[in-house]
């Protein structure tokens, strides 16, 4: 098979140095990559590295090596076209059509999925102009991967920074892999939730789970890379920001059902993958609870926590809101997934089973998907992005 054909168009932010790793994962997975740098991008990064880690000439203008057309070939034949750093002007260039370089040519005359990761200070980002860009870029079926939030260039923060190029990368390895043009759940807003609860006992310990986060950030990533609005609330999970994606941090189930609740208010679908508690101790020891000696320890009064996917299955934050639930089971697992569907009153429920040393923490997982009409989709044993595909599908086709 030929190695996958991707384009890295850098445009000029400082951002462009990160772009060099974004590069070498492509390099290094095994895509051929041709980078095409705008003339401002060499400001930041010379032709010489961007050539070196890509194997490939660099050129920024449409007048080198005429007889080849470059300025029609290299997107035509793209597999896969992604911009990062892209500059608000990158992004207002490619919005309205220009094409004054090789890089903008190339975006007219890709037919590939293209993704953008804008970079760019608060201001700009914010600024009508580049939202509008950004509406119709999206509109048209591009990826535009919403910035991160933190340091900027100088001492200024705030959203605008280029995500984490690992993050970026996974992005683009979802979309390549889907090969689609059109992202399907593009104007969308979908809410995961990912990880285990802790309920704290005292200062020092608490009654959690072993959910790494791993399939909820999966669900994330690859909603955001379908074009989702993806808000992620995660519960001690410890894993890299997905790339696009709003983190909301929660702690304690209580947390995590007013986190799910807030964001629920405008979403299309909620995702619920954490492991959420059941119980929580009924008193939280202000100190840290003392063995003392000859006598038993006293017992751990518990009280229950709500039930999140109960509630916003009943209660719907708007019509036709998509609500999936996950039931992680060590026996009788579809008997008991079947029962805890109608219980739950949701629309589809991931039966996955598990165990001390099964699916927690595991980068695989393997499921069935109950349906609240009596549909029952086997998912084989196979990466957690996967799985996270497969439930997409069935929420986009269920919302259309
Ligand atoms: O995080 P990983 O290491 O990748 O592992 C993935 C996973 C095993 C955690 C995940 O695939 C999974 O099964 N998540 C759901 C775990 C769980 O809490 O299952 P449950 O059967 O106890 O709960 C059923 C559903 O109700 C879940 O969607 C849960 O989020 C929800 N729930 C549970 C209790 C509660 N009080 N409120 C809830 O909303």
């Amino acid at each position: 098979m030929d190695k996958p054909k991707v384009v890295l168009g850098v445009s000029g932010g400082i951002a462009a140095y990160k772009a060099c790793e974004l590069l070498r994962r492509f390099t290094e997975s095994g895509h051929g990559v041709r980078v095409v740098p705008t003339a401002s991008a060499l400001h930041f990064v010379g032709a010489a590295t961007w050539s070196a880690l890509s194997g490939n000439p660099v050129a920024t203008e449409v007048w080198d090596d005429v007889h080849q057309v470059p300025h029609v070939r290299i997107g035509q034949h793209a597999d896969l076209v992604v911009v990062a750093p892209a500059t608000a002007d990158m992004l207002a260039k490619a919005a309205h059509g220009l094409a004054d370089d090789l890089l903008t040519n190339t975006l007219l005359t890709a037919r590939c999925p293209v993704v953008f990761a804008p970079a760019m200070h608060t201001e700009m980002w914010e600024h009508p102009a580049t939202q509008d860009n950004v509406a119709t870029l999206r509109r048209r079926g591009a990826v535009v991967i919403e910035p991160a939030v933190g340091r900027l260039t100088g001492v200024d923060t705030g959203k605008g920074r280029l995500p984490d190029p690992a993050e970026i990368f996974e992005v683009c390895r979802r979309v390549l892999a889907r090969g689609v043009t059109e992202p399907d759940l593009r104007g969308r807003h979908v809410v995961v939730s990912a990880g285990g609860t802790r309920e704290p006992l005292d200062p020092v310990r608490f009654l959690g789970n072993r959910s790494s986060g791993k399939q909820g950030y999966a669900l994330a990533r690859t909603a955001a890379a379908r074009g989702a609005r993806v808000t992620l609330v995660s519960a001690n999970a410890g894993l890299p920001d997905p790339a696009g994606v709003d983190v909301v941090r929660v702690g304690t189930a209580v947390q995590l059902r007013e986190a799910v609740l807030k964001a629920a208010a405008d979403a299309d679908a909620v995702v619920m993958a954490a492991a959420v508690a059941d119980f929580r101790p009924a008193v939280y020891a202000t100190g840290k609870i003392k063995k003392r000696d000859g006598q038993d320890p006293d017992p751990i009064v518990l009280v229950r926590n709500p039930d999140i996917l109960a509630e916003i299955s009943a209660d719907r934050a708007r019509p036709g809101q998509v609500v999936v639930g996950f039931a992680a089971e060590t026996d009788d697992v579809l008997a008991n997934g079947r029962a805890k569907l109608a219980r739950k009153g949701c629309d589809l429920l991931v039966v996955n089973e598990v165990g001390e040393a099964r699916t927690f923490g595991s980068e695989e997982n393997e499921a069935v998907v109950l349906g609240a009409d009596g549909s029952e989709t086997p998912v084989p044993h196979g990466p957690k992005e996967a799985l996270a595909d497969t439930v997409w599908d069935l929420v986009v086709r269920r919302l259309a």
